[in-house]
């Protein structure tokens, strides 16, 4: 279809915005699709001094069953976003049925950009071994808004025989003058994989090793990252098919990291190990992360929070609403020696407004930050009749206190290096989102929720509260 075409059936859609943007859930501080459907975060970089974020997007249809497109945010700060619209639509034969995840490269200059082209044929086809094109397509901008081309780089015939056409998520870094990619896969033997390609110039690209574990970790291993850090190497990716355990891989798909000891690019395949494999986000509602680097050096993750098929747990109000989903805040990631910590960027203190005081237990704004030193090893924090979050003897509980659908009731995690209590927390509140950071970001709780009452929430803390500090967030706009 033609983009002016696609275009104008765009605009049709988000002529409901002035309706939408004033509906009870709406989030105050967190980015979300103007209307319908927001998934992963793409294409994330900072392109002559601004922020730019593209985000998969389905505006017409809120429960993400559209066409999939990329839309667009740009911000000066990481606070103040401004909407940009849909840069990238399925206009081309190579991504006719969506414009998946990707990401941005703009080390040489210009913002170019590597994503996948999704195309499903039509006919009897089981779409797991066949009948789809995994294509990675290029495009570049010298404006940062405005695309022009469409490229085709590699398609199913590129990839190795072991691979099923579900090959996607490519993330292009540079090192040492020659071009890198990685992409996720699933092989036909079931195990999810990431295959690492090489390139002198950006367009002709070559495999030069794959990372997987030995024993499968799933089937289909989903957008992958790969950077270096304090000297160590980590592998970013969102495991499909994990059995859930009592502590670990409760949500349908997982979204962690494995930090792989002895890896380099020049060596041969690497194998990942299990025991090396860390969650980034114990929460209901976190998928798909993706990290770039700032001009002060910072690496810096957003993560979509939601859950690929989450429709079957039933619970999504922002439906009913015509939205649903909303990206993670940018959290900076920092390597203690042990593990990955996240925290919210710095700049979110721009959006401290009055500081407030917990009168009678109850916080009168949608929107705040809540910081809290505790002691102890008992420690529980409730919100109303919504939720509550536990600390007994190092693990950790998220407990939804009313049935909100199948399988969200409890997600689990054990406090890391043996601690038994939360000695600091931060808890950022949206209208209808929580994020928990616990020991400086040592573990993340992301959560969607949707209490009776967005304005008030009535916070009871037991355990022993050494400080507390409370703010209300202002709106973005
Ligand atoms: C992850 C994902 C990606 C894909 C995109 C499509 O949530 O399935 O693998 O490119 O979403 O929207």
């Amino acid at each position: 279809m033609k983009k002016t075409d696609i275009l104008r059936q765009i605009d049709a859609a988000e002529a409901a915005y002035p309706r939408i943007s004033d509906e009870k859930y709406r989030l105050r501080f967190h980015l979300m699709p103007p209307v319908g459907w927001l998934n992963d975060p793409n294409g994330l970089c900072v392109y002559h001094d601004t922020f730019h974020v593209f985000f998969q997007y389905s505006p017409e249809a809120p429960d993400g069953s559209g066409r999939k497109f990329w839309g667009h945010y740009t911000s000066a700060d990481m606070v103040t976003w401004e909407y940009q619209g849909t840069p990238l639509v399925t206009d081309s034969i190579w991504d006719r049925d969506g414009v998946y995840s990707g990401c941005a490269f703009t080390d040489d200059g210009d913002l170019e950009v590597f994503y996948t082209g999704n195309v499903k044929e039509t006919g009897d086809f089981d779409y797991i071994s066949d009948g789809r094109q995994a294509n990675i397509l290029y495009t570049v901008s010298k404006d940062g808004t405005n695309f022009a081309g469409k490229q085709l780089l590699l398609t199913n015939r590129d990839y190795p025989q072991t691979y099923t056409c579900h090959v996607r998520d490519p993330k292009v870094w540079k090192q040492d003058g020659q071009y890198y990619m990685v992409l996720g896969g699933r092989r036909t033997d079931e195990h999810g994989a990431v295959m690492i390609y090489t390139s002198p110039d950006k367009k002709v690209w070559f495999l030069l090793k794959e990372m997987t574990a030995k024993e499968a970790f799933g089937y289909m291993w989903e957008c992958p990252d790969l950077f270096e850090m304090s000297g160590k190497w980590f592998l970013l990716c969102c495991p499909q098919g994990l059995p859930a355990e009592t502590e670990r891989y409760q949500n349908l798909y997982q979204s962690g990291y494995f930090l792989c000891e002895d890896f380099t690019l020049e060596n041969s395949d690497y194998t990942c190990h299990p025991e090396a494999f860390c969650e980034l986000d114990h929460g209901f509602d976190f998928y798909a992360p993706q990290t770039f680097t700032d001009g002060r050096g910072r690496r810096i993750l957003i993560g979509w929070a939601g859950i690929p098929e989450e429709e079957r747990y039933g619970n999504a109000p922002a439906i009913a609403e015509g939205w649903q989903h909303a990206l993670t805040v940018p959290r900076e990631l920092t390597f203690d020696g042990e593990l990955l910590r996240q925290y919210p960027v710095q700049e979110l203190d721009l959006l401290h407004g009055e500081g407030l005081s917990l009168d009678e237990n109850v916080i009168q704004a949608a929107a705040f930050d809540l910081q809290l030193t505790l002691a102890g090893n008992d420690q529980s924090v409730r919100f109303g009749d919504d939720l509550v979050l536990a600390c007994t003897d190092g693990l950790i509980t998220l407990t939804f206190l009313n049935d909100t659908g199948a399988g969200r009731t409890c997600r689990r995690a054990r406090l890391p290096k043996g601690q038994k209590g939360i000695k600091e927390l931060r808890i950022l509140k949206d209208t209808s989102m929580l994020e928990i950071y616990i020991n400086h970001g040592e573990l993340v709780f992301t959560t969607k929720y949707y209490p009776s009452d967005v304005t008030k929430t009535e916070l009871s803390l037991t355990g022993t509260v050494c400080t507390l500090q409370l703010w209300e967030l202002k709106k973005m706009d």
